[in-house]
Parts: structure tokens; sequence; C-alpha cells
């Protein structure tokens, strides 16, 4: 079966909506294989994002995840990847759908980086990627 790295933000875990983002992922019926609660690296977040190196948004997302404990994740089940994306709907949480993680619970601050809650792996090859890094000794 599938995995994916999903991470509560620390927006989510500051604002106590650990608990709330995991009852969706079980309710959805998806499997919790690893929970941890945990400061980011600047070397962790270096290679988290890598793609987004070089954008404007990078270094307020930067600074924006080492504010404060991640709740870091690996949820196990069929399509979770794609599911979990679903689950927390588009990354603006002003215009993400009513019924997703972001669109029910968050807004935008008006800050440099939007602060949305949730992250999600959106590829096979992106969550084999992610999760090496966040639980090394777990396989995708
Ligand atoms: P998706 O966009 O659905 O892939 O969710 P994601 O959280 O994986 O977003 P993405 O990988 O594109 O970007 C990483 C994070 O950077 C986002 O979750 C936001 O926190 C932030 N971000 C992305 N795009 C923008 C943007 O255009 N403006 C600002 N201010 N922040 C952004
Ligand atoms: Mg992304």
């Amino acid at each position: 079966v599938q995995r994916s790295l999903v991470l509560v933000k620390p927006d989510g875990v500051r604002r106590g909506l650990s608990g709330e983002i995991l009852r969706r992922i079980e309710a959805k019926g998806y499997t919790l294989a690893a929970v941890e609660l945990r400061d980011a690296t600047p070397e962790v977040l270096a290679e988290h994002y890598a793609e987004h190196e070089g954008k404007p948004f990078y270094a307020p997302l930067v600074e924006f995840m080492l504010s404060g404990p991640v709740l870091a994740v690996v949820i196990e089940g069929e399509r979770c990847i794609e599911g979990f994306r679903s689950l927390a709907g588009a990354t603006d949480p002003t215009v993400a759908a009513p019924g997703t993680i972001r669109g029910d619970l968050g807004r935008d601050w008006g800050l440099a980086v939007q602060q949305n809650l949730v992250h999600g792996s959106d590829a096979p090859e992106s969550a084999a990627r992610e999760i090496g890094i966040w639980f090394p000794g777990l396989t995708a």
C-alpha cells in the first residue's frame, strides 16, 4: 500500500489543531504509521523544500517552519497521497473548498507566507524522498 508524508505545520500545532487533523486522516480510513512532534531544522527544511529554493516565499516559508514544533506523520492507505491532498484542499486557505482542512480551518493572515496548516507529499517520488528526510528509518 501507499505511504505519504504529512506535516502539521507550526500554525496547526500552535492552534491546537493536531488532533483534529489526525482525526480527519483516521476518519478517512488511513492508518498512522508514524507520528512525532519535533522541531524542524534548517538542514531538514533545505532538503524538504529544495524545489522552492530561490522563490520569493522561500525564506519566509523556512522561517515559519522553524517558528515552532511540527507534527511529522506518515500515513498509509490505498492512494493516500492523492487522498490526503484532497483532504487538505487548495494551497491558498482563503479559496480552499469548505470541507477540507485548509478550507474549514485556515485563512489568510496577511503574512509573507501562506500559513496553511498542513503539508502532504504530492507524488510517489516526493513521498519516498520526504519520508526518507523526516523518518530515515522508514521506507515509503
Ligand atoms: P500545494 O501547493 O497544494 O502543493 O501544497 P503545498 O503545501 O505542498 O505547497 P507548495 O509545495 O506549492 O508550497 C509550499 C508552501 O509554500 C505552501 O504550502 C505555502 O505555505 C507556501 N507557498 C506556496 N506558494 C506560495 C505563494 O504563492 N505565496 C506564498 N506567500 N506562499 C506560498
Ligand atoms: Mg508541494
